[in-house]
């Protein structure tokens, strides 16, 4: 897959760039899967969880069986047991008895090691928190579990003693700073490349503070204002015309 496939907006041009987040997250996940054990990133929207987390699960081993599973809204225990039978793309038609489809997801996760990336993960209850942690704490599976998701993701985890006293790593995602901007902004869009380190900062400062879904969104208009007026270097006029949309 290409870095484009995990942007936000359709930004053509745009790299992955290796931020502190990132390559602590690196870290965190081979040691995480190294030992089949549970980790939980978490942190505020747009910090680049989901990019970071998919970067890095693509460089692991090769051999390493990687599923995910993404939430969009509050699944029941039934509901996840769904989620894993197509995350494991298993043939048939899902049991329809609970301790049918209970023996059919650990027979299959005891064919081998996997990692599971639950993203999303604040719209799991304890309900569904508590099959996983079932299926983890089973003898014959060996599986890697990487939750990732919102703020609210942590304080959910925290209520589920079960759960939260088996989480190897906690990753809390913060937005870049003001001196890693400078670093990191000039390699993620050739927009920024020659662009005056004082605009970087003044976009920062009044618009993306420091959140790369806001740096994505401003790079896009700000490709727009460059084409339509024909400059070829960021300037602040333009930036601010670029600011006037995230507002
Ligand atoms: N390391 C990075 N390099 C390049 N672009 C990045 C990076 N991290 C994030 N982005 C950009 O920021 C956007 C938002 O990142 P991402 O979707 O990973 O945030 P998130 O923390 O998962 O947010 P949410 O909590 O809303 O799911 C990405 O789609 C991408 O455009
Ligand atoms: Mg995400």
């Amino acid at each position: 897959m290409t870095a484009a496939t995990y942007q936000y907006v359709d930004l053509p041009d745009a790299s992955v760039v290796t931020t502190r987040a990132l390559l602590t997250a690196r870290e965190n996940i081979s040691d995480t899967v190294a030992a089949r054990a549970m980790m939980c990133i978490h942190g505020g929207a747009g910090f680049g969880k989901t990019l970071a987390v998919n970067t890095c699960l693509r460089a692991l081993e090769p051999g390493e069986d990687v599923r995910k599973i993404t939430f969009r809204a509050r699944p029941t225990a039934r509901a996840v047991r769904y989620e894993l039978f197509t995350a494991l793309d298993l043939a048939g038609e899902p049991p329809r008895h609970p301790s049918e489809f209970d023996r059919l997801l650990k027979t299959a996760l005891a064919e081998r090691p996997r990692t599971f990336l639950v993203d999303e993960a604040q719209w799991l209850n304890g309900e569904a928190f508590e099959y996983f942690r079932y299926l983890w704490d089973e003898p014959s599976t060996q599986l890697a579990i990487i939750f990732v998701g919102g703020e609210g993701c942590h304080t959910v985890l925290r209520r589920e003693p079960m759960l939260s006293s088996r989480i190897f790593i906690w990753q809390h995602f913060t937005r870049l700073t003001p001196g890693e901007v400078l670093e990191v902004i000039p390699l993620f869009h050739p927009v920024w490349a020659d662009a005056d380190p004082d605009d970087i900062a003044f976009a920062d400062q009044h618009a993306a503070h420091g959140n790369f879904r806001a740096w994505a969104q401003l790079t896009a208009h700000t490709r727009t204002a460059l084409t339509r007026t024909g400059r070829s270097r960021v300037d602040q006029e333009l930036l601010r015309w670029a600011f006037s949309r995230l507002a």
